[in-house]
């Protein structure tokens, strides 16, 4: 029989609100980007509170903010998510799957109840990948797989991962210190908003999510010829950016044309970025998801043949640096089972669905069964400001991760 353990919904509605105030932008969105002293600031206040939720936080190599409460059988349940936010994101994406984990550990603590599993808070670094990096940093961290190559990369303000570790209270030199002992965690569950469509348009209060979405990132750097944007005749320009203004469109026909689910240019730099210069060069961040590793593996090579077609008409050259791939990950059946009925056990209508977003739980389903509960976004608005989900849902989604973790804690 679960024990009833009620969340306290102004509790997590306050707190979500206290941290949506720790913003670079003010008035424009949440702007936390991973390391940044608003990001440390939120760290400091979260671990606060998990000080009076009776866990004990620590900051770990990766940087990670980890509270834990033992239980009563030596192993555990973990929960949480990322507290970093794209540039004029919102006040959910991230923050909400950390606050709610946190309120499993104030809601067991206000009920008197010791589950006999220990319940691990997670708040990761750098999920969304700040300044350019490759994201995800803190849960590869707890996965043990942080490495000279992702120390030594360098972000757009020139800094390398390996002093933004340093320098927000992590250790570079001892990242082993990092790892979880996964051989001791029966489960993680994230909980997160939809950050798409499919909940808000069907009604269902809850998803039960059936696995993430994998990626692949590229790098692009294409080189033309700079030259004067008045004396140059049209027919003699080498204009890198008119090159990667196709690259872009090419990109974004890969879908249409079938293969792969979605494909993104998110990031252009022109050099030299001034009006009356043809651009000599220009950067583009581009990226590929699917649920599928053979999808991703088969768009590459007809990435490869588009630029090689706009090389060849264009006369430019483009250099390719295939970056960071995160593998699709499925979710572990029985805490999708869980999931469902918790929110059976709370009249909570539930559909199953895949996550179209990369999440932290990804990265930690390389080493312990995962599982992942969405709730509505409104019109599925994310990473952005207008970001939002009606407060009940918000409570509501922490209530059904209370009660999963706990089915969780009756079952093994
Ligand atoms: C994570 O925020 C993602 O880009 O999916
Ligand atoms: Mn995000
Ligand atoms: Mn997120």
């Amino acid at each position: 029989m679960t024990p009833r353990v009620v969340v306290d919904g102004d509790r997590l509605l306050w707190r979500l609100n206290e941290l949506a105030q720790l913003t670079a932008t003010p008035g424009r969105g949440v702007t936390r980007e991973a390391w940044s002293r608003e990001d440390v600031e939120a760290r400091v206040r979260v671990a606060g509170w998990m000080r009076d939720a009776g866990l004990h936080p620590v900051v770990d190599a990766a940087t990670n903010l980890i509270g834990r409460s033992p239980g009563t059988k030596g192993r555990w349940l973990a929960s949480g998510s990322h507290l970093d936010t794209v540039v004029h994101g919102g006040p959910l994406d991230g923050a909400y799957g950390v606050i709610a984990a946190l309120e499993v550990a104030s809601a067991l603590h206000d009920a008197g109840h010791t589950m006999d599993h220990g319940l691990l808070v997670a708040a990761f670094a750098n999920e969304e990948g700040a300044r350019g990096t490759a994201g995800m940093t803190g849960s590869y961290g707890c996965i043990g797989a942080l490495d000279d190559t992702w120390l030594d990369e360098v972000d757009d303000d020139e800094v390398t991962v390996r002093d933004r570790l340093a320098g927000a209270g992590g250790d570079p030199e001892d990242l082993g210190s990092a790892r979880w002992a996964f051989d001791e965690i029966d489960a993680f569950v994230e909980l997160h908003i939809e950050q798409g469509p499919v909940l808000d348009s069907t009604g269902a209060r809850i998803g039960v999510v059936s696995g993430i979405t994998g990626r692949q990132a590229l790098d692009l750097h294409i080189v033309g010829a700079a030259n004067h944007a008045g004396t140059t005749p049209m027919h003699l320009r080498i204009d890198a950016l008119a090159a990667a203004a196709e690259v872009v469109l090419a990109v974004e026909a890969l879908p249409r044309d079938g293969g792969i689910r979605v494909a993104t240019c998110g990031h252009v730099t022109a050099i030299p970025n001034v009006r009356n210069v043809v651009p000599g060069e220009a950067l583009l961040g581009v990226e590929i998801r699917d649920q599928s590793s053979a999808a991703l593996d088969a768009a590459i090579p007809e990435i490869e043949a588009l630029l090689d077609a706009i090389e060849a008409r264009r006369g430019v050259a483009i250099a390719r640096t295939w970056g960071q791939r995160v593998p699709p990950q499925l979710a572990a059946p029985a805490i999708k089972a869980s999931t469902a009925r918790a929110a059976d056990g709370r009249g909570l209508q539930h559909v199953e669905l895949p996550s179209g977003a990369g999440h932290d739980a990804q990265v930690i389903a390389e080493a312990a069964p995962i599982g992942m509960i969405f709730v509505p976004s409104r019109v599925g608005v994310s990473h952005s400001p207008d970001e939002h989900t009606e407060p009940e849902d918000l409570v509501a989604g922490a209530q059904v991760l209370v009660d999963t973790l706990l089915d969780l804690d009756g079952a093994r």
